[in-house]
């Protein structure tokens, strides 16, 4: 099997930092050709600083790291610094990246990718807002029919919103960007919320990620034990979703995850239901669909893979 050509499109984030580290951790599955950098969850100078850190953290400081927008289309940029802390990625003391952060734009990267490669030989992972993959299908339209899929964490339509009452974060913080995306055509999968508030990190599975007793367990350990303090005090439960692993866990294990092929729309207008993920789920419109949404997933079968591919690293 050869292994399938991916980009991280993302703002690390401790999620998106053990979503990378996954990738890392499965080399004859996954290639990743780089990692793109947006701001989202923190500022971009911070995000790059961070993916800088979680590749050096891997032994991976040759993976080329590309900044990209610094900012939503049309918006002001919403950060989450209430989560993820204010660095982005508070919890265990890692050294100041020395590996460079490459010239070129990441948006400039993924297009020269996308042209480079083999029509439908690359999958985009978008784990932040969609600033840098809609730019890219702005700027080079002629992408949209070479990307393999465009599998993403984001949106929710059981569990509604995080960052709003109606409105996941990684839309609501570019739901322009987010609409593009949805309305290009290109093969998606999605990662809502549904699926990764069914995989709770609870004290026995962050224990088995320290327990690896390795530095990239313990600092998995501990940037999961700082992230989840704010999910666990907002929804009582006794663990926190772990969302952008889904995505590289998806790659590796489809059979963990199931859900419906069906027509999702992004709210860009009402005030009220901004960056909504509007997911026909029960099919009550005649709208095409243009995602696989998924809605469950094996929590224990999700952990087992991400336990024992953390160790390898
Ligand atoms: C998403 O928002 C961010 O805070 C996380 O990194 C994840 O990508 C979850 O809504
Ligand atoms: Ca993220």
């Amino acid at each position: 099997m050869t292994a399938r050509k991916i980009i991280i499109d993302t703002d690390p984030g401790q999620d998106d930092a053990v979503a990378i580290l996954l990738a890392l951790a499965s080399p004859s599955e996954i290639d990743l050709l780089g990692i793109t950098c947006v701001a989202g969850n923190v500022p971009l100078d911070l995000t790059t600083r961070n993916a800088r850190i979680i590749c050096e953290l891997a032994g991976r400081p040759d993976m080329p790291v590309f900044a990209g927008c610094d900012r939503p289309l049309r918006r002001a940029l919403v950060t989450a610094e209430h989560v993820h802390g204010k660095t982005g990625l508070d919890g265990p003391t890692l050294p100041e990246p020395t590996m460079p952060l490459q010239s070129a734009h990441a948006v400039d990267f993924i297009i020269d990718t996308l042209r480079q490669h083999p029509a439908n030989s690359v999958t985009l992972c978008p784990l932040g807002p969609l600033t840098n993959i809609a730019t890219a299908l702005q700027k080079a339209p002629d992408i949209a029919g070479r990307i393999e899929q465009i599998v993403l964490m984001g949106g929710a339509y059981f569990e509604v919103g995080n960052i709003t009452p109606t409105a996941e974060f990684n839309i609501y913080v570019d739901p322009e960007a987010a609409d593009i995306v949805f309305k290009s055509g290109v093969k998606i999968t999605v990662l809502p919320l549904d699926v990764t508030h069914k995989a709770l990190v609870t004290a026995a599975r962050n224990d088995a990620f320290r327990a690896l007793n390795t530095p990239v367990g313990i600092a998995v350990a501990q940037m999961t034990d700082f992230f989840e303090r704010f999910d666990k005090e907002k929804y009582g439960s006794d663990g926190a979703p772990l969302h952008d692993p889904c995505v590289i866990a998806y790659l590796l294990a489809p059979q963990l995850f199931a859900g419906r092929h069906i027509n999702i729309e992004i709210e860009t207008t009402s005030p009220l239901t901004l960056g909504m993920t509007v997911a026909d789920w029960w099919r009550v419109t005649d709208r095409a669909p243009n995602a696989l949404f998924l809605r469950d997933v094996d929590a224990d079968g999700l952990f087992d893979l991400l336990t024992h591919r953390i160790a390898r690293i």
